[in-house]
Protein backbone atom coordinates (compact mmCIF):
# COMPACT_ATOMS: atom_id res chain seq x y z
CA UNK A 1 0.00 0.00 0.00
CA UNK A 2 1.24 3.39 -0.96
CA UNK A 3 2.83 5.40 1.56
CA UNK A 4 0.58 8.97 1.81
CA UNK A 5 0.65 12.38 3.42
CA UNK A 6 -2.34 13.67 4.76
CA UNK A 7 -3.26 17.74 6.29
CA UNK A 8 -4.67 17.98 9.90
CA UNK A 9 -5.27 20.72 11.51
CA UNK A 10 -6.45 20.39 15.57
CA UNK A 11 -9.52 23.19 15.19
CA UNK A 12 -9.58 26.47 18.12
CA UNK A 13 -12.40 24.04 20.40
CA UNK A 14 -9.94 20.83 20.56
CA UNK A 15 -7.30 23.45 21.23
CA UNK A 16 -8.59 25.09 23.93
CA UNK A 17 -10.02 21.43 25.20
CA UNK A 18 -6.18 21.14 25.66
CA UNK A 19 -5.97 17.67 23.52
CA UNK A 20 -4.08 18.11 21.52
CA UNK A 21 -1.89 15.52 22.87
CA UNK A 22 -4.40 12.88 23.05
CA UNK A 23 -5.63 13.69 19.54
CA UNK A 24 -1.40 13.10 18.55
CA UNK A 25 -1.76 9.70 20.42
CA UNK A 26 -4.45 8.37 18.11
CA UNK A 27 -2.63 9.48 15.29
CA UNK A 28 0.28 7.79 16.23
CA UNK A 29 -1.03 4.59 17.71
CA UNK A 30 -2.74 4.25 14.11
CA UNK A 31 0.72 4.29 12.53
CA UNK A 32 0.45 8.25 11.50
CA UNK A 33 3.39 10.11 11.68
CA UNK A 34 3.80 13.71 12.04
CA UNK A 35 6.18 14.86 9.41
CA UNK A 36 5.80 18.52 10.09
CA UNK A 37 3.28 21.01 12.76
CA UNK A 38 3.04 24.65 13.48
CA UNK A 39 0.52 26.55 16.09
CA UNK A 40 -0.99 29.35 14.20
CA UNK A 41 -4.04 32.05 14.81
CA UNK A 42 -5.21 32.07 11.36
CA UNK A 43 -6.61 35.33 10.33
CA UNK A 44 -9.54 36.11 8.53
CA UNK A 45 -8.14 35.97 4.62
CA UNK A 46 -5.49 32.32 6.07
CA UNK A 47 -8.61 30.91 6.62
CA UNK A 48 -10.78 31.95 3.76
CA UNK A 49 -8.24 31.27 1.34
CA UNK A 50 -7.69 27.59 2.78
CA UNK A 51 -11.80 27.17 2.70
CA UNK A 52 -12.22 28.68 -0.90
CA UNK A 53 -13.73 25.60 -2.29
CA UNK A 54 -16.81 25.90 -0.15
CA UNK A 55 -17.50 30.02 -0.55
CA UNK A 56 -20.70 29.64 -2.17
CA UNK A 57 -21.77 27.07 1.09
CA UNK A 58 -24.39 28.83 3.31
CA UNK A 59 -22.08 27.74 6.39
CA UNK A 60 -19.05 29.61 4.86
CA UNK A 61 -18.77 32.92 7.21
CA UNK A 62 -19.61 30.80 9.99
CA UNK A 63 -16.75 27.99 9.26
CA UNK A 64 -13.94 31.16 8.92
CA UNK A 65 -15.64 32.85 12.11
CA UNK A 66 -14.96 29.85 14.10
CA UNK A 67 -11.46 28.85 12.63
CA UNK A 68 -10.43 32.34 13.50
CA UNK A 69 -11.65 31.92 16.53
CA UNK A 70 -8.66 31.09 18.55
CA UNK A 71 -5.19 29.13 17.88
CA UNK A 72 -5.18 25.43 15.82
CA UNK A 73 -2.40 23.00 15.29
CA UNK A 74 -1.43 22.35 11.64
CA UNK A 75 -0.06 19.28 11.00
CA UNK A 76 1.44 16.66 7.87
CA UNK A 77 0.61 13.08 8.86
CA UNK A 78 2.40 10.50 6.90
CA UNK A 79 1.64 6.88 6.84
CA UNK A 80 0.25 3.64 4.36
CA UNK A 81 -2.91 5.03 3.14
CA UNK A 82 -2.79 8.14 5.39
CA UNK A 83 -5.87 9.83 3.78
CA UNK A 84 -8.41 6.90 4.76
CA UNK A 85 -6.77 6.16 7.95
CA UNK A 86 -7.18 9.99 8.97
CA UNK A 87 -10.31 10.51 7.62
CA UNK A 88 -11.49 7.08 9.99
CA UNK A 89 -10.15 8.06 13.15
CA UNK A 90 -11.72 11.37 12.46
CA UNK A 91 -14.92 9.77 12.24
CA UNK A 92 -18.19 11.73 10.49
CA UNK A 93 -18.37 16.03 10.15
CA UNK A 94 -21.87 15.79 12.45
CA UNK A 95 -20.13 14.64 15.87
CA UNK A 96 -23.71 13.41 16.27
CA UNK A 97 -23.34 10.63 13.43
CA UNK A 98 -19.41 10.15 13.93
CA UNK A 99 -18.64 6.12 14.96
CA UNK A 100 -18.38 5.86 18.91
CA UNK A 101 -14.66 6.06 19.73
CA UNK A 102 -13.29 8.69 16.57
CA UNK A 103 -11.82 12.03 17.51
CA UNK A 104 -15.04 13.63 16.75
CA UNK A 105 -17.81 11.33 18.45
CA UNK A 106 -15.51 11.89 21.51
CA UNK A 107 -14.32 15.70 21.15
CA UNK A 108 -16.29 17.61 19.59
CA UNK A 109 -19.28 19.22 20.45
CA UNK A 110 -21.01 20.28 17.26
CA UNK A 111 -20.82 20.28 13.18
CA UNK A 112 -19.95 23.74 13.80
CA UNK A 113 -17.21 23.53 16.11
CA UNK A 114 -15.83 19.83 14.76
CA UNK A 115 -12.72 19.46 16.10
CA UNK A 116 -10.62 18.50 13.44
CA UNK A 117 -9.93 18.81 9.64
CA UNK A 118 -8.75 16.56 7.41
CA UNK A 119 -7.74 16.28 3.81
CA UNK A 120 -10.28 14.48 1.58
CA UNK A 121 -8.43 13.30 -0.83
CA UNK A 122 -4.53 12.46 -2.18
CA UNK A 123 -4.85 15.33 -4.94
CA UNK A 124 -6.35 18.05 -1.90
CA UNK A 125 -4.02 17.39 0.46
CA UNK A 126 -1.13 18.03 -1.92
CA UNK A 127 -2.55 21.32 -2.38
CA UNK A 128 -3.21 21.86 1.53
CA UNK A 129 -0.17 20.59 2.60
CA UNK A 130 1.19 23.34 0.82
CA UNK A 131 -0.93 26.16 1.71
CA UNK A 132 0.40 25.79 4.83
CA UNK A 133 4.16 24.23 4.92
CA UNK A 134 7.28 24.87 2.46
CA UNK A 135 8.87 20.92 1.11
CA UNK A 136 11.90 22.06 3.43
CA UNK A 137 9.75 22.43 6.57
CA UNK A 138 8.60 18.60 5.93
CA UNK A 139 10.30 16.19 7.59
CA UNK A 140 10.18 12.54 6.31
CA UNK A 141 11.60 9.90 8.48
S1 LIG B 1 -16.41 17.42 4.36
O1 LIG B 1 -15.71 17.11 5.63
O2 LIG B 1 -15.65 18.40 3.57
O3 LIG B 1 -16.78 16.23 3.61
O4 LIG B 1 -17.74 18.02 4.86
P1 LIG B 1 -18.66 19.10 4.27
O5 LIG B 1 -20.02 18.80 4.74
O6 LIG B 1 -18.45 19.24 2.79
O7 LIG B 1 -18.14 20.38 5.02
C1 LIG B 1 -17.09 21.16 4.58
C2 LIG B 1 -16.48 21.90 5.75
O8 LIG B 1 -17.45 22.75 6.34
C3 LIG B 1 -17.69 22.38 7.71
N1 LIG B 1 -19.14 22.46 7.94
C4 LIG B 1 -19.72 23.40 8.67
N2 LIG B 1 -19.20 24.44 9.33
C5 LIG B 1 -20.08 25.24 9.99
N3 LIG B 1 -21.42 25.04 10.01
C6 LIG B 1 -21.96 24.01 9.36
N4 LIG B 1 -23.28 23.83 9.37
C7 LIG B 1 -21.10 23.13 8.64
N5 LIG B 1 -21.29 22.03 7.88
C8 LIG B 1 -20.07 21.64 7.46
C9 LIG B 1 -17.17 20.98 7.86
O9 LIG B 1 -16.73 20.76 9.18
C10 LIG B 1 -16.05 20.97 6.88
O10 LIG B 1 -14.90 21.58 7.46
P2 LIG B 1 -13.54 20.78 7.56
O11 LIG B 1 -12.58 21.71 8.19
O12 LIG B 1 -13.16 20.42 6.16
O13 LIG B 1 -13.84 19.60 8.41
Amino acid sequence: MAVERTLSIIKPDAVAKNVIGQIYTRFENAGLKIVAAQMRHLNRAEAEGFYAVHKARPFFKDLVDFMISGPVMIQVLEGENAVLKHRDLMGATDPKKADKGTIRADFADSIDANAVHGSDSAENAATEIAYFFATKNIHSR
